[in-house]
């Protein structure tokens, strides 16, 4: 209780003037976990000034230098990933192993960009003018890629980490500063891991961490005129920020309703493993979980049935324990959840199938855990058809053509990812044209990684694309020398 953690800025670890703490409850106990700074505006203005002045020695930074500073960061991470995934299970209920995972997957792709941005921020281009009507070959244009400024970093609580490290990377080896405006479900362990980044020895002042409340920060920072990029991964916030901010890029991830879509001729055992994968891994609380199942009515029954058994095998219960199913991360998420589950359920949604069942679910929950559970026989005026439950909760709507289920995926006003089953390539290729989100998987339930893929969300789930490659070129913008010749 009496330890409150100091937040980064100018290369120390500072207590706020503020004298005011944020309480992180532990989602499992629900009690205090930790408490971090409430850092204050005046900190905020500063920390954005010596952002700015570190910025302009590391733009000048070799880049190989620059790589090999990240390089030594995501060794040090992986070194630490014990204490971070403690963290991460005690703020954010993560399962122990997939807290593991977390870090080592952010280490990876530390290297990974650092690999990645020396060879493509190590290229640039010569153009010449006759190419164009009425020049002369007089003109030499040369551009390369110049970083942004100071980047502004807001990962969500679901990956604290990962998340986090997927906007430094980037903006770092292309020459940027950053601030970082952690979750506070998850703000300790991202405080480790930009512990990491110090002790790797990154100039002082060139990253930095404020903690605090949304209500607060959350708008000073974002209309910052110091700010000249954000990355945002998170909810609804997401386009109130984009409404509010200044004229600068900005890189959205919000939420999602993926649609898995299932084909009579699909790999049934492969749908119903990958439903349960998709929608169930870290209890449902990923932007890329699947969120609806839009099944043809033929091969529904059976799908229904395979998946409720494999449900019925999840362990439930702490993430200390490494259960497949934990409490999700707030009460009010969970009020949330049950809000969606109570509505369907008086509209006549099905937890069992009425003759025969096998597997019969009741909706459960204790705290902020609750049991996981398959929606049968969804309608569309159902809030659950449309809405995102972030949560171990998953709605099957049944449907008869196609057709139905493409209207159904496009009608959302959620783009991000969707999945179709099918052993027939064509169909799955002429779905997934017909697909309005950012990427269609085929035969695998929806996933971000591996992390240099690109990632993005058509409509209310984002604006521009991520992915190694694409989130370095973003933090950059072209700037070009024109060499006249008389
Ligand atoms: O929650 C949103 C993440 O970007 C999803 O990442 O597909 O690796 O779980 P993931």
């Amino acid at each position: 209780e009496g330890e409150v953690y100091r937040y980064y800025a100018d290369g120390e670890w500072r207590v706020s003037a503020s004298g005011k703490s944020v309480a992180i409850v532990n989602p499992t106990t629900r009690l205090t976990q930790y408490r971090v700074q409430a850092c204050t505006q005046e900190e905020v203005n500063k920390v954005m000034e010596t952002a700015k002045v570190a910025q302009k020695a590391w733009a000048r930074t070799p880049l190989w230098k620059r790589a090999e500073l990240l390089h030594k960061a995501a060794a040090i991470l992986k070194e630490h990933k014990t204490p971070i995934a403690e963290c991460l299970v005690k703020e954010i209920a993560k399962p122990a192993k997939d807290a593991i995972s977390e870090v080592v997957r952010s280490g990876d792709l530390v290297s990974y960009t650092a690999e990645e941005g020396v060879r493509i921020l190590g290229e640039g281009k010569l153009l010449v003018s006759d190419s164009f009507p009425g020049n002369e070959r007089n003109k030499y244009c040369l551009s390369s890629k110049v970083p942004l400024g100071v980047v502004l970093a807001i990962p969500p609580f679901n990956y604290p980490v990962n998340l986090a490290v997927s906007k430094i990377g980037p903006a770092l080896i292309a020459g940027n500063a950053l601030v970082l405006k952690p979750p506070t479900q998850g703000a300790v362990a991202a405080l480790h891991m930009v512990h990491c980044f110090h002790l790797a020895g990154f100039p002082k002042g060139l990253i930095n961490c404020v903690t605090g409340k949304g209500s607060e920060i959350g708008d000073f920072l974002t209309m910052h005129p110091g700010v000249n990029c954000i990355s945002f991964t998170g909810g609804d916030t997401g386009i109130a920020i984009s409404k509010k901010a200044g004229m600068v890029p900005l890189q959205m991830e919000l939420g999602g309703k993926d649609a898995c879509v299932v084909l009579e001729d699909a790999d049934l055992d492969l749908v119903a493993a990958n439903i349960v994968k998709g929608g169930f891994s870290y209890s449902g609380q990923k932007c890329t979980a699947v969120k609806v199942v839009l099944i043809m009515e033929s091969v529904a029954d059976i799908v229904v049935e395979k998946v409720k058994a494999k449900l019925a095998k999840l362990t439930v219960g702490p993430p200390e324990a490494d259960s497949d199913i934990t409490p999700v991360v707030t009460e009010s998420s969970a009020n949330f959840i049950e809000g969606l589950v109570m509505d369907a359920k008086e509209k006549g949604a099905t937890f069992c199938k009425e003759k025969g069942a096998t597997f019969c679910q009741e909706y459960r929950r204790e705290g902020n855990l609750i049991w996981p559970l398959l929606l049968d026989h969804v309608r569309p005026d159902m809030r659950i058809a449309w809405e995102e439950p972030f949560g171990p909760v998953l709605p099957v709507i049944r449907i008869n053509s196609v057709e139905e289920g493409i209207h159904h995926c496009n009608a959302s006003n959620f783009g991000l990812q969707g999945c179709v089953f099918t052993k027939d390539i064509n169909k799955a290729i002429m779905i997934s044209d017909a697909m309005e989100t950012g990427t269609v998987q085929i035969n695998s339930a929806p996933a971000r990684g591996p992390d240099h893929f690109p990632f993005q969300g058509l409509k209310d789930s984002g604006i521009g694309s991520q992915g190694i490659t694409n989130s370095i070129n973003m933090m950059t913008k072209v700037k070009s020398t024109v060499i006249n010749l008389p």
